[in-house]
């Protein structure tokens, strides 16, 4: 096996690496039997430290699909770690079991700081806080490629929670890295992205606006996120911003015939039911894609070919 990798933040992998993570995703769809086998005899510890229908359901068929295994726990209160066990004591004991682990933790920084802690296992991160969730960023590149058939030259409006949002600090930082991306932050100013991902877009171009039906008609993406509750301080402030934005059918028709709207789920209120059939609104098969983009990490990260 050559040197150890792990999956904690977008850049944590080049383009070109990113490229061939699609091409195979693609080919795992349309070709699934081929491999069904190739991680037989592998263990995936799937570690979540904070609730997750999507990311631990998507990564745990992942290896299944692949013909794996997985040991974890979904709960930390089924873990020591209620009985005052560290992070990284926990890590270093699963190391001991599994080939490959994935982590979700409700603390900014808890992926990269499990790295220290390694020495044969690769992690991915499926989440630390209100900081990144990379793996929600390959489902998301994914999905834009499927539907726009590139990742440049495009208008993504972000929309929401984007202080909070971790899956916008990641996409983010994905989309940056293309050529004549512009970015729409739309937001109400209490929830607008932190300071130091608008420094690391500063070369890039953006705008930032309060009101969707302003700015919906040009987009070709419309990136819409849930106000994260569990991040909160306040539970009034939250009540007083969860409803902030309602993408309902009148704000539909002013957008693109192409224009998607995608949404890492789950969602609240922030995208009317009604819109669900409408088949710019893919934020169903999103989801579904991330199994297929999970599944090309884990076979990268194991160094497995078929
Ligand atoms: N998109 C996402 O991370 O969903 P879950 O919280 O359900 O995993």
């Amino acid at each position: 096996m050559g040197r150890l990798r792990h999956f904690i933040q977008p850049q944590d992998f080049t383009i070109e690496e990113f490229e061939s993570l699609f091409r195979l995703a693609n080919d795992i769809l349309s070709n699934p039997s081929n491999y069904s086998h190739c991680c037989d005899g592998k263990i995936l510890a799937s570690l979540f430290f904070e609730p997750s229908t999507r990311t631990r359901l998507s990564f745990e068929t992942a290896m299944n699909r692949l013909g794996g295994r997985v040991i974890g726990f979904a709960d930390p209160a089924a873990s020591s770690t209620t009985k005052g066990e560290s992070l990284g004591d926990t890590l270093r004991t699963v190391e001991g079991y599994a080939d490959i682990g994935v982590i979700r933790h409700p603390k900014e920084g808890a992926a990269h700081l499990a790295t220290k802690y390694l020495t044969t296992m690769p992690i991915i991160n499926a989440g630390d806080g209100g900081h990144q969730h990379p793996t929600q960023t390959l489902t998301d590149l994914i999905t834009i490629r499927r539907f726009h058939q590139r990742l440049e030259g495009l208008k993504i409006g972000f929309c929401g929670d984007l202080k909070f949002g971790r899956t916008v600090h990641s996409l983010i930082r994905a989309l940056k890295r293309y050529p004549n991306n512009q970015f729409v932050l739309i937001s109400p100013e209490e929830l607008q992205l932190p300071e130091y991902m608008q420094n690391e877009i500063k070369e890039t171009n953006y705008c930032e606006e309060e009101d969707l039906s302003e700015v919906i008609e040009d987009l070709d993406i419309l990136y819409m996120t849930r106000v994260q509750k569990e991040r909160f301080v306040s539970e009034a402030e939250y009540e007083r911003l969860k409803d902030f934005y309602i993408l309902n059918e009148e704000k539909m028709k002013l957008a693109k015939e192409d224009m998607i709207v995608m949404h890492p789920l789950p969602r609240v209120n922030e995208i009317s039911q009604d819109l669900d059939s409408d088949p710019r609104c893919v934020y169903f098969k999103q989801a579904k894609l991330g199994m297929y983009g999970r599944m090309a990490l884990i076979m990268k990260l194991l160094e497995v070919e078929i």
